[in-house]
């Protein structure tokens, strides 16, 4: 797919001291651009690279500098290839060919806002900024950085198509990819430490790839929550592979609320070489999640209407910490169809005593290989 703008973006954040400019184009030191009001010095700096053809790069000088930003919208389309490096929070809109890189340090200082977040249950909850998003960004990797004390995501991808988002294995904190309306995605070799979901993937997003990734603590990888807005889109292949998932609440989950009228589709995903260790509910499928008392008087007798069908769960293994290690709740109204469960060996933490498997509404599926606990399928 070539570029409408006749060059892609590269975008390269950094706070490590040295800096190459990649490609070899005209460089744009944020420093040249008012070094006083970050935001300001930096979104100048953008305009001004994003308006020159030639590979530009907005060079952040590294050395231990740090960037307090305001809330700050990068815009494209832009004429050439862009390297930055920023500290803070950022967000990315309508780009194609976009490359954030090079060992630098996305700080949301989230730690005074967490208790505004809360949302339902505050009324004056705010919804706070996600450090990294992309929205209407195509063909973009981000790779090499660090997210810590996020004030909500620390990664979104919206309305997007061909991002691929790699951390090293060991940054810290690194933490909470949200994925939706996005097709194409690939998260690997990331550690996510959250209080909320490590991945969460949801309405309309198709193509997604999550493999490599250490989650822990935190909610653990989850489709959904779904079929709580009108005109939700389908979620479709979605493939977890190799990851290790520690101390969660759950491991990998597929979630929907109660009631919703449009038999929005989940289908054809795949759950396989898992490691659980100490998880709650290692494998779970909650068709009635409604974490509020809301919602539990607005649709108690209805139904979800999200339709699961063709998911598999294969060499899943490790320990649950609850006895019930496979969770499959699925709708009254839309029983889940064509489940597979193969060769999962999970036990309980406590030697000597067996887990369990709890099946609803299961129109049936296969199974195969070690079954530990037995399947209810
Ligand atoms: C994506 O961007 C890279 C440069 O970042 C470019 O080399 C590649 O051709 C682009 N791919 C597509 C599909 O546009
Ligand atoms: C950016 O500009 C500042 C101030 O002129 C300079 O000290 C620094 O070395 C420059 N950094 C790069 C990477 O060009
Ligand atoms: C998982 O790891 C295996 C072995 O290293 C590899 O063959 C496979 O492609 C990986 N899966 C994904 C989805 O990355």
């Amino acid at each position: 797919m070539a570029s409408r703008f006749g060059g892609a973006l590269l975008l390269l954040l950094a706070m490590a001291a040295t800096w190459l400019a990649a490609g070899g184009g005209p460089v744009f030191n944020v420093t040249d651009f008012g070094a006083t009001d970050d935001s300001r010095a930096f979104l100048r700096a953008w305009m001004k690279a994003c308006a020159t053809p030639r590979r530009p790069a907005v060079v952040v000088p590294g050395g231990g500098s740090n960037y307090l930003l305001h809330p700050l919208v990068f815009r494209g389309p832009c004429r050439g290839y862009m390297e930055v490096r920023v500290a803070g929070w950022v967000h990315f809109s309508n780009v194609d060919g976009l490359l954030v890189t090079g060992g630098g340090t996305f700080d949301g200082r989230g730690a005074t806002a967490w208790p505004l977040n809360d949302c339902p249950k505050r009324r004056d909850c705010k919804l706070l900024p996600t450090s990294i998003k992309l929205g209407r960004v195509r063909n973009a990797t981000i790779t090499d950085v660090t997210s810590v004390d996020s004030k909500f995501f620390h990664v979104t991808v919206a309305g997007s198509r061909g991002v691929r988002i790699r951390a090293p294995r060991d940054s810290p904190n690194t933490d909470g990819v949200h994925i939706q309306g996005s097709s194409d995605v690939r998260v690997t070799d990331s550690a996510v430490a959250t209080g909320d979901d490590c991945v969460s993937v949801g309405p309309g997003t198709s193509d997604v790839v999550v493999s490599g990734v250490t989650c822990g603590p935190g909610h653990g990888i989850s489709v959904g929550s779904l079929g709580r807005y009108p005109g939700e889109e389908d979620v479709r292949r979605l493939r977890v592979a190799n990851c290790t998932i520690a101390g969660t609440a759950n491991g990998v989950r597929i979630k929907t609320w109660r009631g919703g009228s449009r038999p929005t589709a989940v289908a054809g995903l795949i759950f396989e070489d898992i490691v659980m260790v100490k998880v709650r509910n290692p494998i779970i499928i909650d068709q009635e999640y409604c974490p509020y008392a809301s919602c539990r008087r607005e649709s108690e007798q209805r139904p979800s209407a999200v339709r699961i069908s063709d998911v598999k769960f294969r060499n899943i293994r490790g320990v649950s910490a609850t006895q019930v290690a496979v969770k499959l709740s699925c709708s009254e109204a839309s029983p889940c169809r064509g489940l597979e469960l193969r060769d999962i060996d999970l036990r309980y933490v406590r030697r000597g005593v067996a887990t369990q498997s709890e099946c609803a509404h299961v129109a049936g599926g296969v199974v195969g290989g070690t079954l530990v606990p037995p399947s209810c399928i």
